[in-house]
């Protein structure tokens, strides 16, 4: 391991640690931090054609975006296809190991190369033929002599500036980016690096459709409504209080008590100290990690087995569509009786987010767009949400040399 890693490695053990400290310290003394005021916000960020258009050129097409988890496309010729703003991507391995984000269009006139998603040793596209490398590159124009002399070294597919961390690829919507994602994230994927999602194994995955993407995702950035809207799932009695972490732009989002009798083996509450070297790191993880700008990963515990829920919540083609990809990871590949708890996991989380959240967020778009409801607010207790729109409004006025720093402030 180079120094550099090692030291990522240490200060972000420290930062975990010092929330973990700060949770057992308000755990303790029963107290709970709220944000200094209410904040409000012009209806109009949600229905807004104008407003969309520069969160597309601003925010989706600047900032790194989690595309994939690795372990979706675990080996050679593994990909999947997606539509992130109205942008079709192709996120393949190739053969040396190397993932890549491509825009799916072939370089003729515009085809998808490849649909939905499986393992492919190249890409052909299904409308005239021309053929295409799992790095994007032209290997074959089909008749090429009667289709006539073109250069094929140019017309690769385009290619977006892609990293691979912490088990996510990353990348940025722009083939002519100037900028590396890898050092765009701020230290974030050193703080969620500790879970190892990169060995991990995907379950299964879902999409859900919904409203503008910012209220589909909002319901991601606080716990006040969960003991109300999500009663008949989660129950009455859940905590409505969050703790946030920032990173940057980023979060992490946590429930200020345990449940009692609900013990996992990340209960930070039940260990009620830090762990100490050798013991399992998961009381430092747990929680909710809110990827800038659309992802958001929630933890938990299956007959034993560590899971996440990653949630990639991403605009739709216009101002009033959006859609949730749910894709489900365990750490290790599940035992039958496993997979069977994860199955109706999955079944419930669907339920939760598609029954409960959505046609809420699709109602408030609905009420929004008439017009008549000039702002909404987030409570003190929804500090979460306000750093979430606060940090829209930072990027959008940001020009494009400055974005890396403002992205990399703590
Ligand atoms: S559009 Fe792909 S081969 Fe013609
Ligand atoms: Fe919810």
């Amino acid at each position: 391991m180079q120094l550099m890693e090692i030291q990522q490695g240490a200060a972000a053990r420290a930062t975990l640690e010092q929330q973990a400290c700060t949770l057992l310290r308000h755990t303790a003394e029963g107290t709970f931090p709220l944000a200094p005021e209410v904040m409000a916000l012009p209806s109009d960020h949600y229905t807004s054609p104008d407003r969309f258009e520069a969160e597309k050129r601003c925010i989706f097409r600047r900032v790194p975006l989690v595309l994939a988890a690795s372990c979706e496309i675990p080996t050679a010729g593994d990909y999947k296809t997606l539509e992130v703003a109205g942008v079709p991507v192709l996120v393949v391995r190739d053969r040396y190991g190397t993932a890549h984000a491509l825009l799916n269009a072939c370089t003729h006139r515009g085809a998808a190369v490849a649909s939905g998603c499986g393992t492919a040793a190249r890409f052909t596209c299904p409308y005239h033929g021309w053929t295409f490398a799992q790095d994007g590159a032209l290997i074959g124009v089909a008749s090429s002599a009667d289709f006539g002399a073109v250069d094929k070294a140019m017309l690769a597919m385009k290619r977006f500036p892609v990293t691979e961390r912490a088990g996510l690829v990353w990348a940025i919507l722009d083939p002519a980016s100037p900028h590396d994602p890898a050092a765009m994230l701020g230290g974030v994927d050193e703080l969620i690096a500790p879970f190892g999602l990169e060995s991990w194994t995907m379950v299964e995955s879902r999409q859900l459709g919904g409203p503008n993407w910012k209220l589909a995702f909002d319901a991601h950035l606080e716990f006040y409504h969960v003991p109300m809207l999500h009663r008949d799932t989660f129950g009455p009695d859940r905590s409505n209080r969050a703790f946030y972490f920032a990173q940057g732009p980023h979060q992490r989002v946590i429930a200020p008590q345990g449940r009692p009798g609900e013990s996992a083996p990340d209960d930070l509450y039940a260990l009620g100290r830090l762990p100490v070297d050798g013991e399992p790191v998961d009381p430092l993880l747990m929680g909710e990690w809110i990827l800038f700008p659309g992802t958001s990963i929630n933890t938990f515990y299956l007959a034993g087995i560590r899971c996440v829920l990653v949630s990639n919540v991403a605009p739709g083609a216009d101002v009033g569509t959006s859609t949730t990809t749910q894709t489900f990871l365990a750490e290790t590949l599940p035992h039958d009786a496993a997979r069977a708890a994860m199955g109706e996991m999955c079944a419930f989380l669907a339920h939760v987010v598609g029954d409960e959240d959505l046609p809420t967020s699709a109602y408030q778009q609905k009420a929004m767009a008439t017009g008549l409801l000039s702002e909404v607010r987030f409570g003190r207790n929804e500090g979460g949400l306000q750093h979430f729109h606060t940090w829209l409004d930072r990027i959008i006025a940001t020009e494009d040399h400055a974005l890396p720093e403002l992205l990399c402030q703590p």
